[in-house]
């Protein structure tokens, strides 16, 4: 045992590593995942509601897409196959989540489209046509609030951001959160105990 949690920036948990199967949309993949990142053994179930529910980018969605916390790249894989003339932002602080990615992009062909990226080695002036994640609740409410404050306003003016939250884990004092902050939130679809919120400016 360590007191590792899957945001730990350098895990060291035993790496062990592991395949994970899902399937979006008709598509099948198979991606590497391992020890000491977010649901190493299976495709988290609101990541699963998350795209099953909200609206994959078109196929000829071209800028940048961010996967915010983006964990082995299960999100940025999707995107990555989907809008396959976009680029795609896989952002983590946990280093074996970004070495998962990366593998995981290469699997699937898509290197040169998936920057994988600790948060501060974004550059600055990029903005995102579309933000997805399911974000890392257990940091913490403040924590949280943080990490949406930093990325959201890097939405570009006509972009929408998806997020699933469980509902148990806060996910409707999330959406008033946001709409305090002046985001137009829609509730897109509750599943399983999650929702799954549309934001946009
Ligand atoms: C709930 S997991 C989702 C992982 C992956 N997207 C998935 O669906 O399986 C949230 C991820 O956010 C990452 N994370 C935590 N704090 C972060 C931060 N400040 N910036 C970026 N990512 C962060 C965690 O390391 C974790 O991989």
């Amino acid at each position: 045992m360590t007191g590792d949690h899957y945001f730990t920036a350098e895990p060291t948990t035993d790496a062990q590593p592991r395949e994970v199967e899902f399937s979006v949309a008709d598509r099948d993949y198979r991606l590497a995942s391992a020890g000491g990142v977010f649901s190493a053994t299976r495709l988290d179930p609101g990541t699963a509601v998350l795209l099953r529910k909200a609206d994959l980018p078109a196929a000829d969605t071209t800028g940048e897409l961010l996967d915010l916390g983006c964990g082995f790249g299960p999100i940025a894989c999707v995107l990555a196959d989907t809008a396959p003339t976009a680029t795609v932002w896989a952002v983590d602080v946990n280093a074996r989540a970004r070495e998962l990615t990366a593998a995981n992009a290469a699997r699937i062909g898509a290197t040169d489209r998936v920057r994988v990226a600790a948060p501060d080695d974004v550059p600055g002036d990029v903005h995102f046509a579309q933000i997805w994640s399911n974000p890392p609740i257990r940091i913490g409410k403040e924590g949280l609030h943080d990490l949406l404050l930093r990325w959201l306003p890097r939405l570009a003016p006509d972009g929408v951001a998806w997020l699933v939250v469980a509902r148990h884990l806060g996910g409707d004092s999330l959406h008033r959160w946001l709409a305090d902050q002046g985001w137009q939130v829609e509730r897109q679809a509750s599943q399983k105990g999650f929702r799954v919120l549309r934001v946009t400016r």
